[in-house]
């Protein structure tokens, strides 16, 4: 089910989200929802929730749960790092899955990347301690400057990644797989840390939005 957005300041319209009892799964760009909705299916006491920006996919992915009658999975169409930054509730993930973020493999676009300090922040804000971050990606340029990322970051501890067959490879996974392109996965585990709150981030007044207006984050957002 698509979560509605009409007030992106406010928590997200979906309680089962915000039901401590139930575990979350959150899915970073989860195209149409292959992955997914196979693991909802899968874990009926779960919740999952996808995040795209793409509106089509994410239409692809409404069709696909109504198909399979699945409640516990719903999708929302907005941008990764706001959606973990204000969003979602605190240290409640018990996994966040990145497959195949957009590599933004021209250095002028490497600002454009997803993960960095301010996606580590937010990331550990969101998972339960012990949660993990599973990752994968064809790109083996950004898998090591991912790698990086969270070796320069205390509060993450690396981790063997979960192995998936077939059933739960994504679309992108699939046809990288056919191609016989090489696969670069990993997995990091959150450890107990400093809860400092997340200070608010500095969009440049061009990003801030506008009704029926959505558009990618300039390079520039910083934290205050
Ligand atoms: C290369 S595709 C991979 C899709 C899917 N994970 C898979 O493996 O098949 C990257 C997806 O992430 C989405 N995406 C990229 N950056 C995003 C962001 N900042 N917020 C939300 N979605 C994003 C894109 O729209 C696209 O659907």
């Amino acid at each position: 089910m698509v979560i509605p957005v009409t007030d992106i300041t406010k928590p997200l319209a979906c309680p089962a989200i915000y039901d401590l009892a139930r575990p979350l799964e959150v899915e970073v760009g989860c195209g149409k929802g292959r992955f997914l909705t196979g693991r909802a299916a899968a874990n009926p006491d779960c919740v999952f929730i996808g995040i795209e920006r793409m509106l089509g996919r994410v239409r692809t992915f409404d069709s696909k749960t109504r198909r399979l009658g699945l409640v516990n999975a719903h999708v929302v169409r907005l941008e990764a790092l706001y959606t973990f930054w204000y969003l979602l509730p605190a240290h409640h993930a018990r996994t966040v899955y990145v497959f195949f973020p957009d590599p933004w493999p021209k250095r002028k676009h490497h600002s454009h990347r997803l993960f960095g300090p301010l996606f580590l922040s937010a990331l550990w804000k969101r998972l339960e301690i012990g949660g993990r971050l599973e990752f994968a990606t064809d790109h083996e340029e950004y898998f090591h400057v991912v790698e990086d990322c969270f070796a320069a970051d205390a509060r993450f501890a690396r981790v063997a990644p979960r192995e998936r067959g077939p059933d739960e490879w994504t679309e992108f996974e699939t046809m990288f797989r056919g191609q016989g392109l090489p696969i670069h996965a990993a997995a990091w585990q959150s450890l107990p840390a400093d809860d400092a709150p997340l200070a608010p981030l500095a969009i440049p007044p061009e990003d801030e939005p506008r009704e029926g207006v959505f558009r990618r984050p300039s390079r520039r957002i910083e934290a205050d």
